[in-house]
């Protein structure tokens, strides 16, 4: 049950089930960033059997003609086990995307890793990989202004999203109408000042605010790009597609969807009740 739950934000198990949901996708005019599902592990060699997954997805995607663009996070390539590790691993990604002239985001985990998170990255890869990669922060977080001032400061590139990890009220807003004018407040900055943002949400308001924005201080759909989850808003996704922005969805695939798959049913419950009813739809015979 929980594996057809998954099949609609998953999609599927293997690199060539992405590539080719990515396809399908660029149909459409839709780019891609693909994610190998993994995180937390504690033994260095799953991390180097992730690593070299995360290589043959940028070599596939390249040779199927698609913008090379992908997402990891840095528990998943051994962060828990030694930052050595991690840098060693995170460097022959880069590498690779580099040579392919593809773009590497580092997902953000809870706020456990985000000091960490934003230590690796503008201390460790932006340096020697700058058009190459990039970060993401969360408006949940009470910290996040600083963090924005300080990678626009930079000119790296910014992911904006709401935030997936239930957090304590010390770090994180309890309200999410405090974490929807957080969202507001940092999307304006980095369309004013960021470099190329990525506006992350499903949220019809806060997008529609964007546009809004955007027309008024002059800003070109060439400077930012909307990103969405892979099977939600698809209706959303294509009208952006339609109207002229960028859009790019999310694409996880891969064993691990489970706590993927919990988050995304934490955000909307109403998604359990979807969905069991299209499967029960689905499985009566002669329908
Ligand atoms: P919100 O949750 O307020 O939802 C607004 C509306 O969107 C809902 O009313 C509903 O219509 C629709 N919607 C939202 N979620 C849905 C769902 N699961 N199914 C169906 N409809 C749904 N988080 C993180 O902590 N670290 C990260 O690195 C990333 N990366 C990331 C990349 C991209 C491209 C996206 C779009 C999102 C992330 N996230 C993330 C997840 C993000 O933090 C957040 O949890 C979800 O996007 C849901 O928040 P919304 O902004 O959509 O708003």
């Amino acid at each position: 049950m929980a594996r057809k739950l998954a099949s609609r934000f998953v999609a599927g198990e293997t690199v060539e089930e992405a590539v080719s949901a990515a396809q399908e996708l660029a149909r459409r005019g839709i780019t891609p960033s693909l994610d190998f599902l993994g995180e937390s592990i504690s033994a260095e060699s799953e991390a180097a059997a992730a690593r070299d997954v995360y290589l043959r997805m940028l070599d596939q995607m390249a040779a199927a003609g698609l913008e090379v663009n992908v997402s990891v996070k840095l528990t998943q390539m051994g962060l828990d086990i030694s930052e050595e590790l991690c840098h060693t691993n995170m460097t022959r990604i880069l590498d690779k995307a580099r040579a392919l002239r593809g773009f590497v985001r580092l997902d953000m985990e809870s706020s456990d890793y985000t000091q960490k998170t934003l230590d690796f990255f503008s201390r460790r890869l932006f340096g020697a990989y700058q058009d190459h990669c990039g970060v993401v922060i969360q408006s949940a977080l009470r910290r996040s202004e600083q963090d924005i001032d300080d990678l626009i400061g930079l000119r790296a590139r910014v992911r904006l999203c709401k935030g997936a990890y239930l957090e304590p009220p010390a770090v994180a807003f309890p309200d999410k109408k405090d974490v929807d004018r957080n969202y507001r407040l940092l999307m304006e900055r980095l369309l004013l000042k960021g470099n190329y943002p990525g506006i992350a949400t499903h949220d019809e308001k806060l997008i529609e605010h964007a546009r809004h924005f955007v027309k008024l201080h002059g800003i070109s759909s060439e400077r930012f790009e909307f990103q969405m989850l892979y099977g939600v808003r698809r209706d959303l996704q294509t009208r952006l597609r339609q109207a002229g922005y960028h859009m790019r969805v999310y694409i996880p695939f891969g064993n691990q969807w489970y706590p993927y798959l919990m988050r995304r049913l934490a955000e909307r419950p109403a998604n359990i009740a979807f969905i069991l009813g299209n499967l029960i739809r689905e499985s009566v015979p002669g329908r």
